[in-house]
């Protein structure tokens, strides 16, 4: 894991657990694989997510085999191309639209678990919707039912200076707007001047 002090680019507003703000998306990823126990640790995070009506509309299909991840290269986009090829493991989630009108959210739940399970066993993820999905549905032959919403990169994080250069200047945790900003009393409220 690169070494990094968090506090230096995050502040929480109220007192949080560390690992809200320790987990971000790094696009620095070493060729380090990802054992097999590692990797379904963190699927099996994301598989106790709550849904709604428990239908677990989500589904993950992996590509962590040479001639897998070559697969998502040729619908993903050429500025996510640019560095997820170092990644060994590109996880797309999907979800049944069938299954209820929450499969959108809950799919969005399962990857925050996932997120967060896999930075407790020392990986990162970097979330991507930059790729064809109709491409991508046609490739890896997803019903028409399924939404496609994101390829997860995971992998073990690598230092900046691996990267090319013009990404080497985002290599950092984002902030987040305050949460005044986010939260309101009794209705909604349009943000004042
Ligand atoms: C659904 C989704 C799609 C995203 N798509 C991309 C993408 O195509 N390329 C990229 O570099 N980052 C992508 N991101 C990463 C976000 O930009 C990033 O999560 C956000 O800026 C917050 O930063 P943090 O994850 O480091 O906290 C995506 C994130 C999500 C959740």
């Amino acid at each position: 894991m690169v070494n990094m002090d968090i506090n230096n680019y995050r502040q929480a507003d109220h007192p949080i657990e560390d690992f809200f703000l320790k987990r971000w998306s790094p696009r620095s990823f070493s060729d380090q694989n990802v054992e097999e126990t590692t990797l379904f640790s963190v699927l099996e995070a994301a598989r106790w997510a709550p849904s709604g009506s428990n239908k677990q509309p989500w589904r993950f299909i992996l590509a962590r085999t040479e001639e897998d991840r070559e697969k998502y290269y040729s619908f993903i986009n050429e500025g996510n191309l640019a560095w997820c090829k170092k990644a060994p493991v590109l996880v797309l989630i999907i979800s049944d639209s069938e299954a209820s009108g929450s499969h959108a959210f809950d799919a969005g739940t399962s990857w925050g678990y996932l997120a967060l399970q896999a930075m407790h066993k020392g990986l990162v993820t970097h979330a991507m919707g930059g790729f064809d999905k109709e491409k991508a549905r046609e490739v890896l032959n997803i019903p028409p039912q399924f939404v496609l919403h994101a390829i997860i990169a995971v992998g073990y994080q690598d230092e900046k200076e691996k990267l090319a250069e013009s990404y080497q200047e985002r290599e950092k945790p984002s902030p987040r707007r305050p949460l005044k900003e986010t939260v309101f009393e009794g209705g909604y409220k349009e943000e004042l001047e």
